[in-house]
Order: C-alpha cells, then structure tokens, then sequence
C-alpha cells in the first residue's frame, strides 16, 4: 500500500496536522519552538492509539522487557524480540515517527556488528529512525552515514544500570555536567538527529537544550527540552508499581481494565453473559425442521 492512500500521508501539506512526521521535521520543530510530544508503544493497538492521538514520536522502547515481558531490567531483550514487537508497531502508524531501541548488546561490539542490527530495524521492521544509549559518537557516524537516522541518548541510560549501580540520576557534579555536554554535542556533530536525555538535572538539559541545533527530549530531565517521552505503561498506571518522581499518570487504565475483566467474570458466573441478544440463531425455516416432532424424536435415537 502506498503511504500517499493514508489520510496522514506523506500526500498531505508538511504544515498539516496529518503530515508524516520525519526526522528533519523533528529540528524544524525545534527551530519554530514547537514542544514535540513523544511516548512508548509495542504493539498495534497502543500504536494506533497514540498514532491517532497525534504524537509526534513513538518509540518502541527496549522498556518493554520490563513493562511488556516483566523482566526485572531491559538487559535480557533480543533484537529479535524489539523486531517483532516493531513492526506491530509499525502497522498501527500512519503520522508519527517511527523509532526502534537497539537492545543491550546489539551495538556494544563493532560499529560493523551495530550497523548491521540497525538495519535489521529499517528492512526488516521499517522503523525510521534507531535509538542508541551512550556516547557512541563513531557508530552515530556509520549509521548516519549509512542513511540510518539516530535518535541518541544520554544521561540515566538504563542499560549501564550495572555500571552505575542502580537507576539513578545522572550528571550531579559540575565534571560529570562538563563531560555530559561534551558528549551531547559529539553526538551531535557526528550527526544524530536528536537526543534523549534522561533523569539528569533540569538546569543541565535546559543547558544542552539551549547548546544544541537538534531537538532534545527529555525524561526525568524537566520541562526546558524540546520535546518531553514517557513510557505509556506509566502515563496509565500499567506498572505495578509506585511512579518516579517525574511520571505524571494521565489515566488508571488498570482500573479500567481491572473492573471490565471483574464484571465478565461475575456475569459468566452468574449466566448473565453472553445475553440471547448476543447469540446468534438459527434461520427460521432450520429452526421449524429441528423442532417438528419426528426430527426430534430421530435426534432423540442418535
Ligand atoms: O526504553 C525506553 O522506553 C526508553 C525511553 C523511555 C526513553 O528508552
């Protein structure tokens, strides 16, 4: 199918609210100062939820080894996994831009072994765009160069949890800020066309933000980035567990879905589900001849 069929395709005016997001649409963004909205999915039905809402950036977040498969950290999920759950993605986007997370261990060797996975995510899942953790200035420049656009990301990067003994904010001290900055901007320059940067102070990002020409994107770094990303797991209530400082819940989906699966299962008990109006029915004229006395009475032998 041709993307010019969809109603938010790339046939429509880029200042229209149905215009296909891109990467370079991401920088003119910022240029104009507009906020970009971005959130998880990982799979069809939360992708055209979030796609239909008008998010500008779904990111199908190596985040779903936690929220998705309850993993206790993002470490153990395959490219083979963030494949499949993609390109559902993939198929519930029509607007957004589509950006794929590279797994722990799918770019920690060569930058040839980093750019092979990556294009695993563009050919075989069509994700737009790959997001990489850390400063990893040389392999940005393969994948660019490779016409793979990088989302990078910085700051609390969740999979050097071992490295940095636990989720904890990042960049407190005015070195750890210097070389942070340095980093942002070598990633830039190497030709990243955004930054994620996550659980770092406010004052710091608004900082990067002010430095750098591409969009940043903040988590847990406040409200001065260019663009704000949360997990759609926390924004309604699917974690299990108590929300970080800097999640706000927008909804209680499991309320939600909690009472909907109570109420089934007590009508079920109670034989009020499903409903004659819910059952289908034979056509009349079946019906008669089921019913007429000598049909029963032969069903009645068998
Ligand atoms: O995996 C993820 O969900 C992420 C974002 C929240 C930035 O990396």
């Amino acid at each position: 199918m041709s993307l010019t069929t969809f109603p938010g395709g790339s046939a429509a005016p880029s200042d229209s609210p149905f215009a296909k997001v891109t990467m370079p649409a991401l920088s003119e963004m910022k240029r104009q100062g507009k906020p970009i909205s971005a959130l998880t999915a990982y799979d069809y039905a939360t992708s055209r939820l979030v796609d239909e809402a008008g998010i500008d950036m779904i990111l199908v977040g190596d985040s779903l080894a936690m929220v998705v498969m309850g993993l206790e950290n993002t470490l153990a999920v395959t490219v083979d996994e963030m494949l499949h759950h993609t390109r559902a993605v993939r198929r519930g986007l029509r607007r957004a831009l589509l950006v794929a997370d590279m797994p722990f261990g799918s770019y920690h060797g060569t930058v040839a072994e980093g750019l092979a996975n990556a294009v695993r995510f563009v050919k075989e899942a069509g994700a737009e765009a790959v997001k990489i953790e850390g400063p990893r200035v040389e392999l940005v420049r393969a994948l660019t160069g490779a016409e793979i656009p990088v989302v990078a990301h910085l700051g609390l990067t969740p999979q050097s949890v071992h490295r940095m003994g636990g989720y904890r904010v990042q960049a407190r001290t005015a070195e750890t800020v210097k070389q942070l900055i340095v980093d942002a901007q070598a990633l830039a320059d190497a030709g990243a066309g955004a930054l994620v940067l996550e659980g770092v102070p406010r004052e710091v990002a608004a900082a990067i933000t002010a430095e750098l020409a591409i969009p940043t994107i903040g988590i847990g770094a406040g409200p001065d980035c260019d663009g704000q990303i949360l997990v759609f797991h926390d924004l309604v209530n699917l974690t299990f567990a108590p929300a970080a400082k800097f999640v706000r819940r927008y909804g209680d989906a499991s309320a939600l879905m909690r009472e909907a699966v109570e109420h089934y299962r007590e009508d079920v008990e109670h034989r009020a589900f499903p409903s004659d109006e819910e059952s289908y029915h034979l056509p009349e004229a079946a019906r008669k001849v089921l019913e007429a006395p000598e049909t029963t009475a032969k069903l009645r032998k068998v």
